[in-house]
């Protein structure tokens, strides 16, 4: 097993990254602390798999284990599940001091983590992530929330959880569409803040997607402890953490223009590849650079070219109002593998690279 230390003066947390792990989930509550009852908030395939498993360790330390499922996907990251789950809390009689774990990908993760932080103005929150996103990135640095309206996570708070539960054998059923969205987060936290380790993907990326284990929690454990450093040096998200949207710029407005049908990773895959490109225009990463994180990406099954929508579209997606179409974009730029730089760049440059034929 592997520890990470996120440092955050009083809401300091450890992430565990290693095989078995769920079994040690009850000693470990207990070590924390805890007693009595607690409530798993989970999905209903990730509660068939694992709710069992999860159960009947925390019971054999005594817990009493209110089981909560919702159905799969991001519909459920609504007020209105939210609210069942509140109705759901007050039933069981869940007080402030009774934990919530939250056990799943990262819609469960956002779900249960926004639930735990208002439940009563707050009750402890354990993250239990179980899809390789959210191990190496949605359940590290207390960002949880809802959708509301045609916008994502745009009603949530900060709050950070008291321990982070990564454990590697759950993996071993995760769809591979889900692991590529991983893998993206996984090469996207090398790119900007570590060249051996980019250099460590580059050299044992088929170990990672055969699923090879002690890769693995390697792997996980760097890029959990990437978002660690950066989160504990801006917490809420004013400064530095703007690194971590590497690739998000024209990820999010090809995730937009596609109506979702691209995947995250896909996404932010081409998304970074272009910015790639944009930095080489601006002086930055060489060309051998970006060639570098283009090839390491395809060999993760990642796409890294655009797909036949409208320059203009994904233009307009990422200045949301063509009113401010003048403006320059914030983008995370390379300088080098393993360096990156919040910029300004000219919409106009962006639309050109978008527009070169690769
Ligand atoms: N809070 C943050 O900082 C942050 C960061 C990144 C993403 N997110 C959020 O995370 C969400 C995406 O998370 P996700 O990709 O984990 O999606 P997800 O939670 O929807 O999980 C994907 C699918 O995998 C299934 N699954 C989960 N674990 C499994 C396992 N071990 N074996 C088999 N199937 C399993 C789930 O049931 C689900 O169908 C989005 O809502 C996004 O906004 C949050
Ligand atoms: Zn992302």
């Amino acid at each position: 097993m592997r520890t990470i230390e996120v440092k955050l003066g009083n809401n300091s947390y450890e992430i565990r990254v290693g095989r078995g792990l769920l079994s040690q989930t009850g000693p470990w509550l207990k070590q924390l602390g805890f007693s009595g009852k607690l409530v798993v908030i989970t999905d209903a395939k990730v509660r068939e798999l694992y709710g069992k498993a999860l159960a009947q360790s925390l019971e054999k330390e005594g817990f009493k284990v209110v089981l909560l499922s919702v159905p799969e996907g991001e519909a459920q990251k609504s007020l209105g599940t939210a609210g069942s789950l509140y109705r759901q809390l007050n039933d069981a009689a869940a007080r402030r001091d009774t934990p919530v774990l939250a056990l799943g990908g990262g819609v469960i993760g956002d779900l249960a983590g926004f639930v735990a932080a208002t439940y009563m103005r707050g009750v402890p929150l354990v993250q239990v992530p179980t899809t390789l996103l959210a191990q190496v990135d949605s359940s590290i640095g207390g960002k949880v929330a809802v959708d509301h309206g045609n916008l994502k996570n745009n009603i949530g708070v900060f709050y950070q959880p008291r321990l982070v539960i990564a454990d590697i054998d759950v993996l071993d059923t995760l769809p591979d569409v889900e692991l590529a969205d991983g893998l993206a987060e996984i090469i996207k936290s090398a790119a900007i803040r570590d060249r051996d380790f980019f250099a460590f993907l580059e050299a044992n990326i088929e170990r990672i997607k055969a699923r090879e284990k002690e890769t693995l929690e390697y792997v996980v454990s760097r890029t959990a402890g990437i978002k660690a450093e950066v989160v504990a040096q801006d917490e809420r998200d004013t400064g530095l953490r703007n690194v971590l949207n590497y690739g998000h710029t024209i990820g999010h407005a090809i995730e937009t223009v596609s109506g979702f049908g691209v995947g995250h990773g896909e996404a932010i895959a081409i998304g970074m590849v272009v910015a790639g490109r944009i930095a080489n225009r601006l002086g930055m990463l060489t060309a051998e650079g970006t060639e570098r994180l283009a090839a390491l990406l395809r060999r993760g099954g990642l796409p890294t070219k655009l797909p036949g929508y409208k320059i203009e579209e994904i233009m307009s997606a990422m200045q949301h109002d063509k009113k401010i179409a003048q403006d320059k974009l914030r983008f995370v730029l390379l300088r080098a593998i393993g360096d990156a730089v919040v910029t300004e760049v000219n919409p106009g440059l962006v639309e050109e690279v978008l527009r070169a034929n690769y």
